[in-house]
């Protein structure tokens, strides 16, 4: 059945004759030596794709003989053939670069990859199978590849129980119960999408974390799965709670300054090392939303930060320490607190540390500015993390393509040193100098058949990756494969569906929160719409902190009359939101509250605007609808089924979001809709 556990990487035969028997004269034969388990991956890979795409078994044999149509992989250290070349540009591509190149060789044609390591070759051979699965020429290829961020991560908050945080796609991949002993095809297979796309770390577990996973009881089976990722160039890391040392150390304290502390994470570490030896480091949460840190011991993230960077740097280790903190005892806005907390700390951290910071400044809404930290610590390597997981956009229900969101931000001017310093050359170490660079994607991965739930849950996973490899790619490319390799290449087919793709993120942020209304989602759950939320334990949990919405006006005022937020930013930022002139419409309630009457640009009033975005969005759903009803002939009866039932509760809920933010915002107007704008049942 076609449950969309195949991925992008579906391998079915082309159906154009004549275009297969074109392939075939260049691609005809596969010649590698598969001397190390990354080339035995790699030779896997090519020969199941290209054998099934062409419709014929290709021969493998090793790069000693060579024939016409030969596909070469190889590095110069294991094949005498591709040493002989003495390949140029191998010199410029690092340890996970590669070069596809079509060339003469003994008066044969033939394709090399190449590459100075044996992952480069495993990366290269998926960016050949990428071409023959999008229908791309492989004649006369010229191509050198090399990622533009070192570390490239996806962040799993799985629980050791399998249950997933925030994960809407069945349970955990990891079978602790049945690890190290049981190794599924799975884990294989996950390993394989994600060197697909040059994914080459993942973080096993919940930044809520456990210390049970640091445990002799749990590290056999880490060890089970690190083993499994690794032939595919993928590490694996943990999170560390930060009281272990006292959960499962039975030591008195966490305190970063205490010897007993210190040399019980040395011992830690060099353990974890013994069970994997390219243990990737820590991913760490804390003193943030309850878990335990070095605050509780009056010491600061950096110290925090250092204790586990010492302990790993021995056997080069890293620490990702996230940036995500937020008190509601600090009488601050919730916008600024990570910059406060964590600005003053920039050059304290040890060479092996990244502070991870979420795109924006609040939690993965919708649409969120930068987070003010781009940009703010210079001596730092600062890593991006994305939401891949839908927490706040639908979770597995909503058809919404998040490229766009991704590249919004990676793109937006930080102008710190001057005009061009984008978050994204913040993120790749180009603007700082930084060796240390990195990205992590919140995982939406589970052990549903079609791994994400929601079929195109796996674009955005794709997505993440493309553009951890390469942030320079468009939206529209990447859609493009994705539909290609996942769907049909036919060109109507790959226009409509890009299309829809493109416009699905913009029409969610206008059915749930237009105009930069932000985090006003059911409580807790984060679902459906919950504008009137008020009365929780935490303002910072309330609706009402976010929107402000009274009588008289609404919206969050972040210029220099309110939380002044904004001076965070560089002046031109500062500037660009602060000024209503230049405020685009898409941040207006995130940085100003207007009066109700406030005039947009468009000359509509600001309660006109807020309900004809509800509306749009809510009338979108239509045309996405129909959209997809007239790709059926392309896609197969299971995965259109699949779509096309939840775009019909996508729909439900958008009109959803419609009647129930403007049944509560009109309730704090009390204005009329203006026309056109249907009134809430
Ligand atoms: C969000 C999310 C939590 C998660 C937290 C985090 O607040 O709702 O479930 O733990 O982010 O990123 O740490």
């Amino acid at each position: 059945a076609e449950s969309g556990y195949r991925l992008w990487m579906r391998y079915d035969q082309i159906n154009d004759e004549a275009l297969r028997t074109q392939y075939l004269k260049s691609l005809s034969g596969i010649r590698i030596d598969t001397i190390s388990p990354t080339l035995k991956a790699a030779s896997d890979e090519l020969g199941k794709g290209l054998s099934g795409l062409l419709g014929r078994t290709l021969g493998l044999s090793s790069t000693a003989s060579i024939e016409a149509g030969s596909v070469v992989a190889g590095t110069p250290a294991s094949s005498s053939l591709i040493r002989g070349l003495k390949l140029q540009s191998l010199a410029g591509l690092g340890d996970e670069g590669y070069m596809l190149s079509s060339m003469v060789h003994n008066g044969k044609q033939i394709t090399v990859i190449a590459a100075n390591t044996d992952v480069g070759v495993l990366y290269g051979s998926f960016h050949l199978l990428r071409l023959v699965q999008t229908q791309q020429p492989v004649v006369k290829l010229s191509i050198v590849e090399k990622p533009l961020l070192k570390h490239r991560v996806l962040n799993h908050w799985d629980n050791l129980d399998r249950t997933v945080e925030r994960g809407y796609a069945g349970f955990s991949l990891w079978n602790w119960h049945l690890l190290p002993g049981y190794l599924q095809q799975r884990y294989i297979d996950y390993a394989r999408a994600n060197a697909s796309i040059g994914i080459n770390g993942t973080v096993l577990t919940n930044v809520n974390a456990n210390s049970l996973i640091l445990t002799e009881e749990f590290l056999p089976k880490v060890a089970a799965i690190a083993n499994v990722l690794r032939p595919y160039g993928i590490k694996v890391y943990l999170t560390a709670r930060f009281s272990s040392p006292i959960e499962i150390g039975k030591l008195k304290t966490a305190d970063p300054l205490d010897e007993s502390v210190k040399k019980w994470w040395k011992d830690k570490a060099d353990e974890i090392y013994r069970h994997i030896p390219d243990f990737g480091g820590f991913l760490v949460k804390a003193n943030s939303e309850g878990q335990p840190g070095p605050q509780n011991y009056g010491r600061s993230h950096a110290e925090g930060a250092n204790l586990l960077a010492d302990a790993l740097a021995p056997h080069n280790g890293i620490v990702m320490w996230r940036a995500f903190v937020y008190s509601h005892e600090v009488d601050e806005d919730r916008f600024k607190q990570a910059y406060n907390e964590f600005k003053p700390l920039d050059g304290q951290f040890r060479k092996n540390v990244l502070v991870q910071v979420k795109n924006g400044p609040i939690d993965f809404q919708p649409r969120e500015p930068f987070s003010p930290l781009f940009g703010a610590m210079p001596k730092t390597p600062l890593m991006m993390e994305f939401q891949i997981t839908q927490e706040y956009l639908g979770q597995a229900t909503h058809l919404v393509y998040q490229a766009p969101l991704y590249k919004e931000v990676l793109d937006a001017d930080t102008y710190v040193k001057g005009k061009g310093s984008t978050v994204a050359r913040v993120v790749d170490g180009s603007l700082d100098k930084h060796a240390l660079s990195g990205i992590a994607g919140v995982a939406n991965i589970g052990d549903d058949l079609n791994w994400t739930g929601h079929l195109f849950g796996q674009s955005n996973w794709y997505a993440f990756g493309r553009l951890a490899w390469n942030h320079q790619l468009s939206s529209e490319n990447i859609a493009d494969e994705w539909t290609g390799m996942t769907f049909s290449n036919v060109p109507e087919f790959k226009v409509s569906l890009r299309g829809m793709m493109m416009k699905s993120r913009e029409n969610l942020v206008n059915y749930m929160t237009p105009l930069g209304l932000h985090h006003i989602m059911g409580w807790d759950h984060h679902y459906g719409p919950g504008p009137w939320i008020k009365d929780k334990p935490r303002m910072d949990w309330t609706s009402f902190y976010y929107h402000k919405a009274d009588s008289v006006a609404i919206g969050f005022d972040r210029t220099a009359s309110g939380s002044n937020a904004l001076s965070q930013y560089s002046p031109q930022v500062r500037k660009f939101y602060g000024d209503l002139k230049t405020c685009p419409p898409e941040y207006l309630l995130w940085f100003h509250r207007l009066p109700w009457s406030h005039r947009m640009k468009t000359g509509e009033s600001l309660w006109e605007a807020l309900s004809q975005r509800y509306q749009q969005g809510a009338e979108s759903m239509d045309p996405l609808i129909a959209g997809w009803n007239k790709l059926a002939p392309y896609v197969d009866q299971e995965r259109f089924d699949q779509v096309r039932m939840l775009l019909a509760i996508q729909k439900k809920e958008a009109w959803w979001w419609h009647d129930a933010c403007l049944a509560y915002f009109q309730s704090r107007s009390g204005l009329p809709f203006p026309q056109g704008v249907t009134p809430p049942k």
